[in-house]
């Protein structure tokens, strides 16, 4: 594929290739803000019931890019694929999310398979395939797996936890446990990321949405270096492959996390400094980001400021403008037209 050509203005920024307007997507751009989201989730089973049913999952991808004329899709479905994958049982709960068995010890951890619930994946993949079908030519189409270090938090606790200790102790008390565990989230990681590559993902996003908790030594060993494995083993097998990393909450550890893993994009939060984010990050990677999402919420002025804000932070290098994490569910859609107007319009 020649990739300068593939008129993907998503996939060409993420090539190094700044544009002249900034193409936009916003994580959790599907979701409960949206009536049309609301209408089927309500007349449907689950919300994991609708992460693997193809055809609906499909629809959900597609419904924020018709609605917004949006530059990306990002595939519906859940970081909690891989844990199910695993053999974990996984439910949510309404407006709190996953529940998992918690892993706590060596033998909940000898009890995970030790080979891939492919059943899990496979309408995953089938939702690609149909996206990739029905998306209008330039539009890129976003995979994206929870980065081990996340996924850890909820597969250990067995559910959200707002201090994540129970994750954090695990890893002081446990360390070999622990890297045992992580090791397989990086293997599975690498199976799936490539499987939605060849199912035909444009690019590939790994949150790690809870890298910002961990001091700066565990943060190499529980956050970059298993990122940087998956990357690196991803290119291994599919050269072409464009990768974001997500770590939210990172604040200076930034530099080192980019020179080290070296993604083609960086998901920016939007607690952190922009300008201090422009000076670590090397002039060809892509930044994404970083609109606070209470600023959308918020809407008016004070929203066309902060736009403005992230919009001239970044305006000299390749850039994809989204939210510095996902769309809150009590978002006015005026907003995010006013935004998306604003983005454009220039
Ligand atoms: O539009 C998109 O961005 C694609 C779909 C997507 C979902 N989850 C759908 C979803 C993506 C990319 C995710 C990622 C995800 N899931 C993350 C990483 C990003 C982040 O937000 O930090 C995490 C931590 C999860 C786990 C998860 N899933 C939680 C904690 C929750 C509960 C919080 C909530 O918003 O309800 C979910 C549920 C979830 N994932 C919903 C959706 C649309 C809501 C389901 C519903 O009740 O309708």
């Amino acid at each position: 594929v020649n990739v300068q050509n593939s008129g993907i203005a998503v996939v060409e920024t993420l090539d190094g290739q700044k544009q002249a307007i900034p193409p936009v997507w916003l994580m959790r751009q599907a979701g409960r803000y949206l009536p049309e989201y609301r209408a089927i989730r309500e007349r449907t089973g689950s919300f994991l019931d609708l992460c693997s049913t193809p055809e609906l999952a499909a629809e959900l991808t597609l419904q924020p890019v018709r609605r917004f004329g949006l530059d990306a899709a990002i595939v519906f479905s859940d970081i909690m694929m891989v844990p199910m994958a695993l053999g974990q049982r996984v439910t949510f709960e309404a407006d709190e999310g996953p529940r998992v068995d918690p892993l706590i010890d060596a033998t909940s951890i000898a009890a995970l398979r030790a080979d891939i619930d492919e059943a899990v994946f496979a309408p995953v993949y089938d939702t690609i395939r149909l996206v990739k079908a029905a998306l209008p030519a330039g539009v890129a189409l976003i995979g994206f797996c929870g980065a081990p270090w996340t996924l850890a938090t909820y597969m250990v606790a067995g559910k959200r936890t707002s201090d994540h200790v129970p994750v954090r102790c695990f890893a002081y008390a446990e360390p070999s446990a622990f890297t045992r565990v992580i090791g397989i989230l990086n293997t599975v990681s690498v199976e799936y990321l490539c499987g939605q590559l060849a199912a035909g993902a444009d690019a590939v996003q790994i949150f790690d949405s809870w890298a910002g908790v961990l001091p700066p030594d565990q943060f190499a060993q529980w956050c970059i270096q298993p990122v940087a494995t998956i990357a690196a083993q991803v290119r291994s097998r599919l050269p072409q492959a464009k990768i974001i990393a997500f770590p939210r909450g990172i604040g200076t550890l930034l530099r080192r996390y980019v020179e080290w893993i070296e993604p083609d994009g960086i998901g920016l939060d939007w607690m952190i400094d922009k300008n201090f984010a422009r000076d670590c990050v090397p002039a060809a990677m892509a930044i994404q980001g970083n609109l606070d999402p209470v600023a959308l919420l918020a809407g008016g002025a004070a929203l066309d400021r902060a736009v403005d804000e992230v919009l001239e932070a970044f305006a000299d290098r390749p850039f994809i403008f989204n939210l510095g994490h996902g769309v809150l569910p009590q978002t006015p859609i005026a907003h995010v037209e006013r935004m998306l107007r604003r983005v454009r319009d220039r």
